[in-house]
């Protein structure tokens, strides 16, 4: 009998390429070039399922467009923002994520955020590396300490909760702001705020987490910076569409926000130039889940939604 046809995107981990290249006809990217949609397309005809990743970009046009063949589109990625689930939805196509296995992983890059950016690591380690590092001196790089303050989570889910578990370690009180306020097992003695004056003037350092979306864009404007207590931290490892960029570095400049520390960006892999020319801020390249342990369960989780699908099941990791 053939092998149902998977067509994956990206390059992934060796044992999921393995896993895929067993149970279906796979369209492998060892390249790992990111395709075009034209060729995303092409590539996609006869293929009962196409496993992306937030670097594809499936909006309504391109699901009605896929050939009818395909039964699941999966991402490799918790956040969805970059498929039309209700495109697919429409076309009768089950869209599969990777919820639950990342939030640790992704806690943690928020966590080495908060810590980088406010103890300076990103200007140390440049110092270092310059060779123009002259030694110790008593007022050299002086950051902020984060144990004790107030830590303002914007997005209470797994992430969220996961990254106030670790801030328990640093003694911090527990902030948070989303839709409704959690069952006390699921809040664990954080305090919720059901509006936005009260919970950012609670927030010494704030810490996004919200998906993407119409709702959350650009929620981090001029406005809500204003009402953080004069430099705080800022952190975000959820998406760059939340932050209103111009605000941020603005807020950087005056020193309304001290520090800040980002990891996803609106537009990325392109970021808005201003962030680059201010030392106090930490870059990185979306690495929140990029550790070997967690990319590999984002592959089994979502091959195993593939293989749900596909046989008539319902996958646990289904896109309502
Ligand atoms: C996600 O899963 O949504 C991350 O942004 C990529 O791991």
């Amino acid at each position: 009998m053939n092998k149902p046809v998977l067509l994956i995107t990206r390059r992934v981990p060796a044992a999921i390429a393995a896993r895929a290249a067993r149970d279906y006809d796979a369209r492998l990217n060892p390249q790992d070039t990111p395709y075009s949609g034209a060729d995303l397309l092409r590539l996609a005809n006869g293929a009962d399922a196409v496993l992306c990743t937030p670097t594809d970009r499936l909006d309504a046009a391109m699901i009605q467009a896929l050939p009818a063949s395909v039964r699941v589109i999966a991402t490799f990625s918790v956040g969805h923002d970059h498929v039309d689930d209700a495109a697919a939805q429409a076309r009768g196509i089950a869209v599969v994520n990777t919820p639950d296995v990342l939030s640790v992983a992704t806690a943690e890059l928020a966590f080495l955020l908060i810590l980088a950016a406010a103890r300076r690591a990103g200007e140390g380690e440049r110092l270092v590396r310059s060779g123009h590092w002259t030694g110790w001196a008593p007022t050299q790089l002086m950051g902020t300490q984060v144990s004790g303050k107030r830590l303002g989570i914007f997005g209470m889910g797994r992430i969220g909760r996961e990254l106030a578990r670790m801030a328990a370690a640093f003694s911090m009180q527990v902030h948070y702001r989303d839709v409704a306020r959690l069952p006390p097992e699921l809040e664990g003695g954080a305090i919720w705020h059901d509006d936005d004056a009260s919970f950012l003037a609670a927030s010494d350092v704030l810490s996004l987490h919200a998906p993407g979306n119409g709702v959350t864009r650009k929620w981090l404007n001029a406005e809500r910076i204003a009402g953080l207590p004069r430099g705080a931290v800022v952190v975000n490892a959820a998406r760059g569409t939340l932050v209103d960029d111009e605000a941020l570095i603005a807020a950087l400049r005056t020193g309304q926000v001290g520090y800040a520390g980002l990891d996803v960006y609106d537009g990325e892999p392109a970021i808005h130039p201003g962030y680059r020319a201010l030392e106090h801020v930490v870059l990185l390249p979306h690495l929140g889940s990029a550790t070997t342990e967690t990319r590999d369960a984002m592959g089994h989780i979502v091959l195993d939604g593939i293989d749900a699908v596909l046989a008539g099941r319902e996958p646990g990791n289904l896109v309502r």
